[in-house]
């Protein structure tokens, strides 16, 4: 960088510094929006492909999740960074809707691409985009519908299209849903924070199930431990069961016999205390977070108490949340209202494998503050990708839930807010319109985008919406098999698009409004 000429000039910043201004600042940020939303293109919709992502550590990922995609690309350029942490919001505020809202960012920039290159001002265009964002809010309100019980299964089964479990749609849309609708428990919003995972790491897809309480893999440590309780009164101890031992490095020194056995008497004293206190409660399972003392544990199993030792923090959560219990400290003040009641208590041996660890169940929870969804299927890359798409399913149906309001699917609800947006920018007068025009076309985008991976000719359906969105009959939209018609069943939570495409206007926005890039790595 310098200033004037004959004289000497004043360097501003290092000499491998590049600086682009004007036009070219745009063209270069919106290069790198255009070749982001592209790589997502082929993911798209119920058609959309997967994508296999293969990590510098050896790891793989097969996957069509948008989110998933984004945050293990490596990606470096500025512009990319910014559609980086616009997929991050959404994946954060929706779960679902990723892509598209990529897509819709990408598509905005090339547009603005257009004007800018004929000389409209960047801040024109911001203007235009701004209306557009309001007339599209008053199209949803006109096409948004309240959600029923048909309408939210249409919602899980919509997020779930075109993921690893559409291959059994029909097991997992109204397992989704059932998870949702089962928490109860003081829960005032059921969502996916609330809905656990258990690999069962065998069978097939269909065997997947949902489980009204917990799945844990531990070892039952003694084959006389009780199995198969029924309303099993329930203690959840976040710590250990067993006594302390002393922390402080003394020596005892025992001079008799006696001595010996009193102290050794102390001790199990202790421990029958401990096993007491618990006997007396009237629990028949016992889950603890720490270590299990043995003694303790035989006088338990002698008096048909089912004890598991060293579960995790968020097992224990779980587990305190689908039975109602209260997770305490210590054993020693258990009070009659700690306790919970587990529906069914169930364990497995799992004899034909390896494994150590055997399968315990909590089920049939009365009214569960937490469910888990035990997913069948032996692959751990497919398995994994099954748990994003129900996670996914899991947050749509939610927001359905929470705020109630729907709007179709397929590209009909962006072929309305382009159509609405067209007519609106008639009306005005300025240079705006230009962008408003701009707007609407970049919301086709994702109809072209679903018609092309069906194998539909994007531009003949991109026309074909238009003249059904022009005609304001029932929404239209594209089916999975590219054909133009009502979509029946495919619903999105209003949020998911309406943040969505706020989140995109937002970004494109703020990449136009830059003027100058000054890149010290010289790119
Ligand atoms: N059965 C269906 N028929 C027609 N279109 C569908 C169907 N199911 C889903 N779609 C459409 O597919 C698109 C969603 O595709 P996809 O799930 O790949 O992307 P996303 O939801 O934007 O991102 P991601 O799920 O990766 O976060 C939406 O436009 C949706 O309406
Ligand atoms: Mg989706």
């Amino acid at each position: 960088m310098s200033e004037g000429e004959g004289k000497p000039p004043v360097v501003v910043v290092s000499e491998e510094t590049s600086v682009t201004s004007g036009t070219a600042v745009q063209e270069k940020l919106i290069a790198a929006a255009r070749v982001f939303s592209n790589l997502l293109k082929p993911t798209y919709g119920p058609r959309g492909l997967d994508k296999m992502l293969y990590k510098t550590n050896g790891s793989t990922a097969v996957t069509n999740d948008g989110a998933k995609i984004v945050a293990e690309l490596m990606v470096k350029h500025p512009a990319a960074k910014m559609m980086v942490a616009m997929g991050n919001t959404q994946e954060e505020a929706c779960g679902d809707g990723v892509t598209t809202t990529m897509i819709l960012c990408g598509a905005l920039l090339e547009e603005a691409n257009n004007l800018l290159a004929k000389g409209l001002h960047p801040l024109t265009l911001v203007d235009g985009y701004r209306t557009a964002l309001e007339v599209a809010a008053e199209q949803m309100d006109c096409d948004a519908v309240e959600v029923d019980d048909e309408r939210l299964l249409g919602v899980a089964e919509t997020a779930l299209t075109g993921k690893g479990a559409e291959a059994a749609i029909d097991v997992f849309a109204p397992m989704v849903r059932d998870a949702l609708t089962a928490i109860e428990g003081g829960v005032e919003r059921p969502g996916a924070e609330h809905v656990a995972m258990f690999k069962l790491g065998s069978g097939g897809l269909r065997d997947s199930h949902l489980i009204r309480g917990v799945a844990i893999r531990r070892r039952v440590l003694l084959d006389t431990l009780p199995n198969d309780l029924v309303n099993a009164p329930t203690v959840v101890v976040s710590g250990d069961i067993k006594i302390r031992k002393m922390t402080r490095n003394a020596e005892i020194q025992i001079t008799s016999a006696e001595q010996l056995d009193g102290f050794v008497e102390a001790e199990t004293e202790r421990k029958r205390q401990l096993a007491r206190a618990l006997i007396e409660s009237g629990a028949s399972l016992i889950l603890a977070g720490g270590e299990i003392d043995r003694d303790v544990l035989h006088d338990l199993a002698d008096a048909g108490i089912l004890a598991v030792p060293e579960l995790d923090e968020s097992e224990l959560q779980n587990a305190a949340a689908a039975t109602g219990a209260t997770l305490i400290d210590s054993v020693l003040d258990i009070d009659a209202g700690d306790l919970g009641v587990a529906g069914t208590v169930h364990w497995e041996r799992r004899q034909a494998t390896d494994q150590v660890e055997d399968v315990i169940r909590l089920d049939d929870c009365e009214s569960p503050g937490a469910v888990t969804l035990a997913i069948g299927g032996a692959g751990e890359t497919a398995t994994e990708e099954i748990i994003r798409g129900l996670h996914d399913a899991l947050r749509a149906t939610s927001l359905a839930l929470e705020n109630g309001q729907l709007l179709p699917g397929g590209g009909a609800s962006h072929a309305r807010i382009a159509q609405a947006v067209r007519s609106a920018s008639e009306s005005e007068s300025g240079r705006a319109r230009l962008a408003m025009d701009a707007f609407a076309r970049a919301l086709e985008t994702v109809t072209a985008t679903l018609a092309d991976n069906a194998g539909k000719d994007s531009l003949d359906a991109v026309l074909e919406m238009r003249a059904a969105a022009r005609a304001d009959g029932a929404p239209v939209g594209i089916r999975a098999d590219g054909e133009i018609a009502e979509v029946p069943g495919v619903w999105h939570p209003r949020s998911v698009i309406e943040e969505g495409l706020e989140s995109a206007v937002e970004t494109a926005m703020s990449m136009l409004r830059i003027d100058q890039v000054i890149s010290a790595r010289g790119d």
